[in-house]
């Protein structure tokens, strides 16, 4: 018999506790090992839910009792997660989480913690909610030397740009819609403006190349300034816009973490994710590329990766399968954004085509817009600084540049 606990109550929390209840003989199976629920923490009261006895407001009576070997943690934030997950490690408990702020800003000291005290600490319903990715990066691909990752991280963000370009709705009501089925952050300005998606990035990118990222050192801007205007003139010409979160492997050795609104080329599988879905696309010299695909956020899928995880522990019988990485208190591994380089989707004011190819070299002049305003895909890349000097070029000659986004190939 296996004793656990579950820490916070939410969505996910609420979602661990019900899918286990509904597939308890199908897990307990699959771990070779009874279990019980024994805890669930939580500051709120839930008088009328079936579990009301299992209640605790503190997390004393979980590291109390020697039988709770693992722990689901689903609270949400760094603390008080962070002080909650390092006391269970240290009192000989598992712990299997939800929650991608706490592994971005602390997954060196939880995972060498639990390294410490022989146990485990597992997050695959960080990155993805139901897909299948931490694992999948540490185990079967381990044999790959991986040069880009490349991801539709979070569901929320795509969910409303779907919303807006298929359905017509407006930002608000499509955010609202998130919020109500259970997909938004608490406070959903970590969704728009990319901070959920820039967690999830640091910890794909702190497994694939072994070192921590913190989400300070990533390029990040989300989907507040994204007009429909280029959504649907993107769409035109090929491209979709997606809130794409990047590491790439540059020839320096250095790794470049990003989130960004970016148009991503039609052959690119990732521009066909939709809804709450999200997608991993993963480059290694082994597999050339591998995607991975499901639903992104919710209660169940959510749910159903933290089971997993919890699932693997037991499985494993406490034994430890040295998922790690380091902390080098240094940057130097990662490169300024000054060196991000694409080609470039670009509407301007006007389309006067010998003008643009002066300022831009070699482009596809998409097309013209009754407005007059050009659309155009340059042949070559671009950094952020040539950007500058393009659109300083242009607005010598009279024409704004109204829009721009990164380019991402297939
Ligand atoms: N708010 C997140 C999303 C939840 O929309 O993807 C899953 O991490």
């Amino acid at each position: 018999m296996e004793k656990f606990a579950v820490l916070g109550c939410g969505v996910v929390g609420s979602g661990v506790v019900e899918l286990f209840e509904k597939n308890k003989a199908l897990i307990e199976k699959r771990s070779g090992k009874e279990l019980e629920m024994g805890y669930i923490l939580d500051l709120r009261d839930f008088p009328d839910r079936p579990y009301a006895n299992l209640l605790v407001k503190k997390i004393d009576p979980i590291l109390a009792d020697p039988d709770v070997t693992v722990v689901a943690e689903c609270m949400g934030g760094v603390e008080p997660a962070f002080t909650f997950v390092k006391q269970c490690l240290e009192a000989g408990k598992s712990v299997a989480t939800s929650n991608k702020e706490l592994v971005a800003a602390k997954g060196d000291i939880l995972l060498k913690t639990a390294k410490e005290y022989n146990v485990n600490f597992f997050f695959e319903a960080s990155v993805g909610g139901a897909i299948p990715i931490i694992r999948p990066l540490h185990k079967c691909l381990a044999a790959n030397d991986f040069s880009a990752i490349a991801g539709i991280l979070n569901g929320t963000t795509n969910f409303i740009l779907n919303k807006m370009i298929k359905e017509n709705m407006d930002f608000s009501a499509a955010l609202a819609l998130a919020q109500e089925k259970g997909y938004a952050e608490k406070d959903p300005t970590a969704d728009v403006d990319g901070h959920d998606a820039c967690r999830k990035i640091c910890i794909l990118s702190s497994l694939a190349f072994g070192k921590h990222v913190y989400p300070e050192s990533v390029h990040t801007k989300g989907i507040r300034e994204v007009a429909l205007k280029d959504v649907e003139l993107c769409g035109k010409l090929g491209y979709s816009i997606k809130l794409i979160a990047r590491v790439q492997r540059l020839e320096n050795g250095k790794i470049l973490p990003t989130v960004m609104p970016m148009a991503v080329e039609e052959d690119n599988l990732l521009s066909q994710v939709n809804g709450v879905y999200n997608a991993v696309m993963v480059r290694g010299d082994g597999i050339s590329k591998a995607m991975f695909y499901g639903r992104g956020a919710g209660k169940f899928p959510t749910a159903s990766a933290v089971l997993g995880d919890m699932i693997e522990e037991v499985q494993l019988d406490h034994t430890i399968p040295s998922q790690t990485w380091e902390n080098v208190n240094s940057t130097d591994f990662i490169e300024d954004f000054s060196a991000f380089s694409a080609k470039r989707y670009i509407r301007t004011s006007a389309a006067d085509a010998a003008v643009l190819r002066e300022v831009f070299g070699d482009l596809t002049l998409e097309q013209t817009t009754d407005t007059g305003e050009a659309v155009l895909v340059t042949e070559t890349s671009m950094n952020a600084a040539q950007v500058e000097r393009a659109g300083e070029a242009l607005a010598q000659k009279g024409i704004k540049l109204l829009a721009e986004y990164p380019v991402l190939v297939s």
